[in-house]
């Protein structure tokens, strides 16, 4: 497969075009943003872990009959996967309060919740991503009852399948973050499961092992995304 010219760049990745209309390359990059870009920085060596950790995530959920954007890895940084047109919605689940859950309901962080929470926030960045629920996505026209529907049900399962995963390498899911794409009229899981995206807590200590490392300036950056490959992946 070719790889062609640049046609987007993210706050964490760039895509490129290839010679088969159906598929595009990710480039993952050390590039950190947080609070809607606000707050940058590099985190070495991350678009690396990002990559791999993710596709790892993407292949399990496969062979459980989750269909994810992952098509094939080429290199550290860089996967091709399937060019999907993002449902510009963020679906989060947690497990435990923390971040803006925790300062919304005045939960204190850690604290168990009676059971999965799912939410919706609008992808606009101009917005900063606001707060909404799926009578807005469908009066907006952004998903369909069916596709919001598939998109809970593959989200609960995701988080079923990656909570009793971690759990065998130490790690406690806190909550994360997912996009989805549709594909030849079908919804599949895109974008990336990553330290990015989700919170990674040390089962033993509540040690961060993601990205509110760099969030809240909590030092060890590097080493925390070094340690969840080195977990998962032994590397
Ligand atoms: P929150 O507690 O700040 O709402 O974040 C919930 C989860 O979603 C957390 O694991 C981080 C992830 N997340 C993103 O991936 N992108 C974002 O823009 C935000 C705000 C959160």
């Amino acid at each position: 497969m070719k790889k062609l010219e640049q046609i987007y760049e993210g706050k964490a990745k760039k895509v490129f075009a290839t010679d088969n209309p159906d598929y595009v390359i990710v480039s993952y990059k050390d590039d950190a943003t947080a609070f809607n870009g606000q707050k940058r920085g590099t985190i070495v060596g991350k678009g690396v872990v990002n990559n791999k950790v993710s596709n790892h995530f993407f292949k399990l959920l496969e062979s459980k009959g989750i269909p994810p954007h992952y098509v094939k890895q080429l290199s550290d940084r860089e996967t091709v996967v399937k060019k999907v047109s993002i449902v510009p919605v963020e679906v989060i689940v947690r497990n435990k309060a923390a971040g803006s859950f925790s300062k919304r309901m005045g939960v204190p962080e850690g604290s168990m919740l009676l059971c999965p929470v799912l939410e919706f926030s609008y992808k606009n960045d101009e917005l900063c991503d606001p707060f909404f629920n799926s009578y807005y996505i469908r009066a907006l026209g952004l998903a369909t009852d069916e596709e919001i529907e598939k998109i809970e049900e593959y989200s609960f399962r995701v988080n079923d399948i990656l909570s009793e995963y971690l759990k065998g390498f130490g790690v406690e899911l806190i909550d994360f973050k997912l996009e989805f794409g549709r594909f030849h009229g079908d919804i599949i899981l895109a974008d990336e499961i990553s330290p990015d995206t989700g919170r990674f807590w040390d089962i033993e200590t509540g040690k961060k092992l993601d990205k509110d490392r760099f969030r809240r300036d909590l030092g060890n950056v590097e080493e925390a995304y070094r340690e969840i490959i080195r977990r998962l992946m032994g590397e």
